[in-house]
């Protein structure tokens, strides 16, 4: 799209090149390019690009903070760019407002709730375990293949409750939703995910199962339980939201300890928790960029804006803000608590962020306890692709 077409109330100093499947130096390092949007002052809070049909971009972490709590300016009704696509997209809960959201929320919460996750602990432990006990004799494996790809996918299926022989055809159709590479459209990708899903919610709807995916459907809120229509979506967005997010975040967390041996170290002569490591590596490596539609004609940080218009909502920027945390850059075991965005805020913060953390505290702890000294291959190249969730495409590890 050229600055020829630009809305009439998008002024042209605010028109910036940025495209969010494709930021620039997105080759060297992910996070780095998504810090070029930061504002260096307080002159552009938002600015435009003409990609992906036109939209708005925050220039500061804190604006996408009240971007995501400000639903009854920012709705979920579109929250994936460009916008046509929202339209084929219409999953639950993610493209509802409250206080409708709040009905499916409950039954989501319930599920995920952390004494449920909690009891999956030895299970992810033992897949853990397994996963590494495959390549540990070997002196390298390629963690995304051999490691991230598979047990994010491998929990959840057995949570779920879902066969594990699924898994390749399953993460295509994920993959082509969150980073489309054009070999299929989002609405087949979509369409063929709800065929999938809709034998086994019919399986289990009202009945007793205590899987995941039954708690999830059969959940009674407000008097009444989900249609089958609705169950359908609920699930895809579980699915979609629950498998790529900690695939791709696993590969940023051992791509920094990779390089990062003293920080490795002071895990491993426990001068900081794993939880707590946890935490601040999660604050660092916020990956997910969903976006809001505005709901009517406002003013918002001295910027018009239109009902109708998409703003994109990027969490990565919190990772590298400094007004948000200072040296937000650094990654400081111990430091006081920083802000952090990687689960979203406001009535759709991540439900499955109890289980994104016991997946990411159990890896680390089994990864260290048997490869303590590790290194990036320094013969394969690392490079990173960003989308909804940006990704290491691949990382190749050396012990
Ligand atoms: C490190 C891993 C993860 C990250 C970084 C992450 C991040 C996020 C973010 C930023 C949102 C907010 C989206 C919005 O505001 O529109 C979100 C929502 C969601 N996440 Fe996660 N997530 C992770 C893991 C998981 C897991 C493991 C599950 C499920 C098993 C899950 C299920 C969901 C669902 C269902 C929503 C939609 C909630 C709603 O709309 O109310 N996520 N996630």
């Amino acid at each position: 799209m050229s600055t020829e077409t630009l809305p009439d109330h998008v002024a042209e100093h605010l028109v910036r090149d940025f495209n969010i499947y494709n930021p620039p130096g997105i080759e060297g390092d992910f996070h780095q390019a998504w810090a070029t949007l930061l504002a260096e002052d307080d002159s552009s809070p938002l600015v435009w690009t003409q990609e992906n049909e036109g939209h708005w971009l925050p220039t500061r972490s804190s604006i996408v903070e009240e971007i995501l709590t400000d639903y009854s300016r920012f709705s979920s009704r579109s929250i994936i760019l460009p916008k046509s696509h929202s339209a084929d997209h219409g999953l639950l809960p993610t493209t509802i407002d409250p206080p409708e959201h709040h009905f499916y929320r409950k039954t989501l919460n319930h599920s995920m709730a952390p004494a449920a996750v909690n009891a999956m602990g030895e299970n992810i432990r033992s897949i853990v375990a397994s996963l590494i006990d495959g390549f540990v004799d070997k002196g390298g494996c390629n963690f995304t293949q051999d490691f991230a790809d598979i047990l994010p996918i491998r929990v959840f299926l057995s949570m779920m409750d879902l066969p594990e022989d699924d898994i390749p055809q399953t993460k295509y159709w994920t993959d082509q939703l969150i980073r489309p590479d054009g070999t299929i459209t989002f609405a087949d990708a979509l369409q063929n995910l709800k065929d999938y899903i809709a034998p086994y919610v019919d399986q289990r709807m009202g009945k007793d199962g205590t899987d995941m995916l039954s708690r999830m459907i059969n959940g009674q809120t407000n008097d009444r339980t989900l249609t089958r229509e609705e169950a359908i979506k609920l699930s895809i967005q579980v699915f979609i939201a629950g498998v790529d997010t900690v695939v791709n975040l696993l590969g940023f967390v051992f791509l920094f300890l990779a390089k990062n041996a003293q920080h490795r170290a002071q895990i491993i002569e426990g001068e900081i928790s794993v939880a707590e490591a946890v935490e601040e590596i999660l604050r660092r490596f916020p990956l997910v960029t969903v976006a809001r539609e505005v709901t009517e004609d406002i003013e918002f940080h001295g910027v018009q804006l239109k009902a109708g218009d998409m703003i994109a909502a990027p969490t990565p920027l919190a990772g590298m803000d400094n007004t948000f945390t200072p040296n937000a850059e650094d990654v400081e075991f111990g430091r006081k608590r920083g802000n952090s965005l990687t689960f979203g805020r406001g009535a759709h913060t991540c439900p499955g962020k109890n289980l994104a953390r016991i997946e990411l505290r159990i890896a680390i702890e089994e990864w260290l306890r048997r490869i303590p000294d590790f290194h990036v291959d320094q013969s394969r190249d690392v490079s990173f692709s960003s989308g909804i969730v940006g990704v290491v495409n691949e990382l190749n590890l050396r012990w």
